[in-house]
């Protein structure tokens, strides 16, 4: 299962989403990643339905005037269309002796392990970055210093495919005190 999981662009996710109680254990595996401190610094803000289309009006609004009209139209078309959308937030604790890294990776073990359950239940998704600015801290109710960790959108892919995955080996050296650094050999 691991091993077929593959991003799928918007375009590319239909209908149907996760129903309720299978985005119930979509965001129930996210509770289990390793979390320094056990802070849980993450809030999920599912986004579905009716707020999907507030959504693209939103992004409308937003955009209008510094997008062309052909990529905003094609924009706002492919958020309408999206089946289920998760925005994954930090929501660090900055009195705390856990950096704020480490809390921001929980986050974004998180938002894999969203994809990963989505994955695993059938379903497929993508994650995208988001530059909050205030209009977006206050729409998500965000402390100055969280973020969007990522947009996760969620559907059902149109047709199923493999992506073509470099080998590990590339990216791993073995290490010991005699030998140093080493080119991975098995
Ligand atoms: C933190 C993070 C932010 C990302 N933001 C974007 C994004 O804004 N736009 C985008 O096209 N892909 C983004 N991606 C990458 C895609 O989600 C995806 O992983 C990538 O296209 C590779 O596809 P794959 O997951 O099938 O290997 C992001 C990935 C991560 C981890």
């Amino acid at each position: 299962m691991l091993m077929s999981r593959r991003s799928y662009a918007r375009g590319n996710l239909i209908d149907p989403a996760p129903n309720q109680a299978q985005l119930a254990t979509v965001l129930q595996a996210a509770m289990t990643v390793p979390d320094h401190g056990n802070i849980k610094p993450w809030r999920f803000i599912v986004v579905q339905g009716q707020g999907i289309q507030d959504l693209s009006l939103l992004v409308q609004d937003k955009y209008a005037g510094s997008m062309s009209e052909q990529h905003l139209n094609a924009f706002v078309r492919e958020i309408a269309s999206t089946p289920m959308m998760i925005f994954v937030c930090s929501n660090l604790v900055l009195e705390h002796h856990v950096p704020v890294l480490d809390q921001q990776m929980a986050g974004a073990a998180a938002c894999e392990h969203i994809l990963l359950a989505a994955h695993a239940l059938g379903f497929a998704g993508i994650w995208h970055s988001l530059e909050a600015d205030d209009g977006l801290h206050r729409l998500l109710n965000l402390k100055t210093e969280d973020s969007v960790l990522g947009v996760l959108s969620i559907g059902t892919p149109k047709r199923t495919s493999r992506a073509k995955r470099k080998s590990f080996t590339e990216f791993t050296q073995t290490w010991d005190r005699k030998h140093g650094l080493q080119e991975w050999s098995p």
